[in-house]
């Protein structure tokens, strides 16, 4: 496994794999990586000769005050991990090399990223298409993996993909959670044990809607009621965000379930900001593989 850290150099072993008719799987990451991202890494590795995984911890996609100075790190543990689980390449490029001073240009998916995770952080989306528009000009990948986890991310990406032309093979895989139903997240770290069972809230109100919905209850309003009740029993002082019901692809609010809807809420615990969702009647098939 080779690691890069230039641009130029990057640029140039793409491009030299393409040349070579190599099919480049790429995985961006910010790094601190747990199975969830491992998990990326092994279906890029289905779909590609070469895996190139990203490990950035891209400052345009924080907020002023979010936790970018304190996101957890560790470079030598993630190298380990990466190639244990197949990759080939991993680049870690420098800030400071990825917006240089003068930089100031930026790709923003208008619609998509002004509800859910948007309505709540305006500047993030456009920080992550920009650096995904990056990789994607300095790696050339013929297929991409993102989690299910960050569902709105992977759609705002998907739809800066389908407009921006890259013809690339988009893959969405599915969220890894913990035997106790936690969904994997390099923030869950910032738990002590006392305040981790707290954190499962969030699972335990998606499976109070999704039972509820097996149960034949469609009417959004009831489910959310309940799904509150569900938050507050768990975790007492936690802060809800919001709690939605969308269509899959559009992220339209719906307010009766229907078929390819997902709900999706962000509460943070603790102080510590979690996001989770799960697909209400969506066939497991088209939630796993949305390309
Ligand atoms: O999901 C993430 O870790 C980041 O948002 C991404 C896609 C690597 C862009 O920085």
């Amino acid at each position: 496994m080779r690691t890069v850290r230039s641009i130029k150099t990057m640029q140039n072993i793409s491009r030299e794999l393409a040349a070579r008719g190599k099919r480049i799987g790429l995985v961006p990451t910010m790094g601190f990586l747990h199975e969830g991202h491992l998990s990326l890494i092994r279906r890029a590795r289905k779909y590609s000769d070469v895996v190139i995984v990203t490990i950035f911890v891209n400052p345009a996609q924080f907020g002023p005050h979010e936790d970018l100075k304190k996101y957890p790190r560790d470079e030598k543990g993630d190298l380990k991990k990466i190639k244990a689980a197949g990759g080939d390449i991993v680049f870690i490029p420098k800030a400071t090399d990825i917006y240089p001073e003068d930089f100031e240009t930026f790709v923003d998916v208008e619609k998509l990223t002004k509800v859910l995770e948007g309505a709540s952080r305006p500047t993030h989306f456009r920080g992550v298409t920009t650096i995904v528009a990056k990789l994607f000009n300095i790696t050339r990948p013929d297929v991409v993996v993102f989690g299910m986890k960050d569902y709105q991310q992977a759609e705002v990406l998907r739809r800066m993909t389908k407009d921006l032309g890259y013809p690339i093979r988009f893959i969405i895989s599915p969220t890894v959670r913990e035997k106790d139903g936690l969904a994997m997240s390099s923030r869950n770290r910032y738990f002590t044990p006392e305040q981790r069972p707290e954190a499962l809230c969030l699972y335990f109100s998606l499976r109070t809607a999704r039972e509820m919905v097996r149960s034949g209850v469609t009417d959004c309003k009831k489910i959310e009621k309940e799904m509150r009740a569900v938050i507050k029993a768990a975790s007492p002082t936690a802060e809800i965000d919001y709690i939605a019901f969308t269509d899959f692809h559009t992220l339209k609010p719906v307010r009766i379930i229907k078929a390819q809807c997902v709900c999706s809420l962000a509460v943070k615990v603790h102080g510590v900001r979690l996001i989770d969702n799960l697909g209400l009647n969506v066939p497991e098939k088209s939630a796993r593989r949305a390309d």
